[in-house]
């Protein structure tokens, strides 16, 4: 089975390589396909997620898999949500985004810094069919940033029952209690069912 991860980001390239490396499954990314499209998001993880991977499984001929992911801040009503990596405004860094994040909750206790990372991930193949799953991770954000490994807002989001965060944890340690592991595990369920 062939299957073309639809992003361009390379850090969640690097995550889900990992995640699905036990999979029976070739994988192939952006850089197999010149002119890999580029899609504009909308503000719903689902949609996008689907939007990614049917746009990208049309354009390969092969079957996509998509991830829209965001973090939901609860002193901030949901926010970022859908949009985290746009959080500062378009083409930010992920820096320019967690100063942001900090400077809004300047003033918000450690106690009420509860935050929930999400990730829908969209498996479809060119002939229509689709799957879309979701996985969750509960934390709070952090007062100062800590750590220098994984990508995004992953310095500043101390998963639940831990004492560090997802930036102090090595790639195999985030993989086991990520958001994004956990819509993984139902994606190679999925994928399973689909090499049948
Ligand atoms: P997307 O490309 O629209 O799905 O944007 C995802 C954004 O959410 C990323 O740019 C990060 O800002 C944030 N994000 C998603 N997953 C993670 C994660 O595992 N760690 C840190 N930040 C993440």
């Amino acid at each position: 089975m062939e299957v073309v991860i639809a992003t361009r980001n390379l850090d969640k390239i690097k995550e889900i390589k990992e995640a699905l490396k036990n999979l029976k499954i070739k994988i192939f990314t952006f850089s197999d396909f010149p002119g890999f499209p580029e899609i504009k998001e909308g503000n719903n993880l689902k949609d996008n997620a689907l939007l990614k991977a049917r746009t990208i499984a049309k354009f390969t001929g092969k079957i996509a898999l998509a991830d829209d992911s965001g973090l939901e801040v609860m002193a901030l009503k949901g926010a970022p949500g859908a949009f985290s990596s746009r959080f500062a405004g378009e083409n930010v860094s992920y820096e320019d985004n967690n100063r942001k994040l900090l400077s809004l909750l300047k003033e918000v206790p450690l106690k009420k810094r509860d935050a929930v990372f999400r990730c829908v991930v969209a498996i479809t193949d060119p002939q229509g069919r689709e799957e879309v799953v979701e996985g969750i991770c509960e934390g709070k954000i952090v007062e100062n940033p800590g750590g220098f490994q994984g990508f995004g807002y992953d310095p500043l989001f101390q998963p639940k029952d831990f004492k560090k965060t997802f930036a102090q944890m090595s790639l195999k340690e985030k993989n086991q209690i990520s958001h994004r592991a956990k819509a993984l595990e139902k994606a190679k369920l999925v994928l399973k069912k689909w090499m049948k």
